[in-house]
């Protein structure tokens, strides 16, 4: 299916590279103004002059979604600048892997923090954008390991899940605005989030999902096209899962 998001506006965090790469990128030949926003200036150069080969309307921002002032001044900036914002993406996450007895309290804090509360921090300034104009869709990248945990993750099962419950709240606390709250759940996607898994653990995987395949980050953005656009205008509170069956809820 072919979207036309010709004059939405839509901000998309940790959009550098990866999955949010991808989703910028589905926007862009949407017709939609794409605001890519990740940690690193020279990444974000890269991905902005990678993606004005496919539309002008893209723009990009270092920013770090945990710095509350920061993205409070980008977000106005952005509105300012574009009139608006009709959706936000969060998408920027990290994994610190470790087994619980090993996990060192930084590790688990610093994925709560970036993965839960940067995602916080973004919906919250955003809609105060989004309320002035009494439309709007936030989508939160959560992950399949928030519905079913996994050993070795429990900091990033815990920020997953914890993001799946937050979208819940924000649907019914932002619906009455005609804001819209999902989230989206992949599974085993081919990024350099997933590259450093051996070829071993590949295969187990791949065993246990239906479709007997990992997914591509495209497979992620084509949701995210659907969710950001009217096609689910009575869609909220939900959590997709893009997994090939991975998960069954
Ligand atoms: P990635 O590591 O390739 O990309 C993440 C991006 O977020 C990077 O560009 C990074 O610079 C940026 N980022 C990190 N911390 C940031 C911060 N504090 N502020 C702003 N930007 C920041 O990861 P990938 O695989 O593309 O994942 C994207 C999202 O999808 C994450 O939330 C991840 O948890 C989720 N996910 C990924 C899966 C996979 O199989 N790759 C599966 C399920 C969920």
């Amino acid at each position: 299916m072919k979207y036309d998001l010709n004059g939405q506006i839509v901000v998309i965090t940790g959009a550098a590279r990866g999955i949010g790469f991808a989703i910028a990128e589905a926007f862009a030949k949407a017709d939609a103004t794409v605001i890519i926003i990740d940690i690193a200036a020279e990444m974000v150069e890269k991905a902005v002059t990678s993606l004005k080969a496919i539309s002008e309307k893209v723009f990009g921002y270092a920013g770090n979604v945990v710095d509350s002032l920061g993205i409070e001044a980008l977000f106005a900036a952005i509105a300012a600048q574009h009139g608006r914002i009709d959706c936000l993406i969060n998408n920027a996450g990290i994994t610190r892997d470790n087994l619980l007895l090993r996990m060192k309290e930084e590790e688990w804090s610093l994925v709560l923090d970036i993965n839960l509360k940067g995602s916080f921090i973004c919906t919250q300034k955003a809609f105060k954008h989004m309320m002035k104009t009494r439309k709007g869709s936030i989508i939160n990248i959560a992950s399949v390991i928030g519905l079913m945990g996994n050993a070795g993750q429990a900091n990033y099962a815990a920020s997953k899940g914890g993001l799946i419950a937050f979208t819940k709240s924000c649907a019914k606390e932002f619906a009455s605005r005609n804001i819209r709250v999902n989230a989206v759940a992949p599974g085993f996607i081919e990024t350099e989030m997933t590259a450093t898994l051996s070829p071993e653990i590949r295969a187990e995987y791949a065993k246990v999902i239906p479709l007997q395949k990992m997914g591509n980050p495209a497979d992620v953005a084509k949701l995210c096209l659907f969710l950001a656009s009217d096609e689910s205008a009575y869609i909220t509170g939900q959590t997709v899962a893009v997994d090939g069956g991975l998960t069954m809820h």
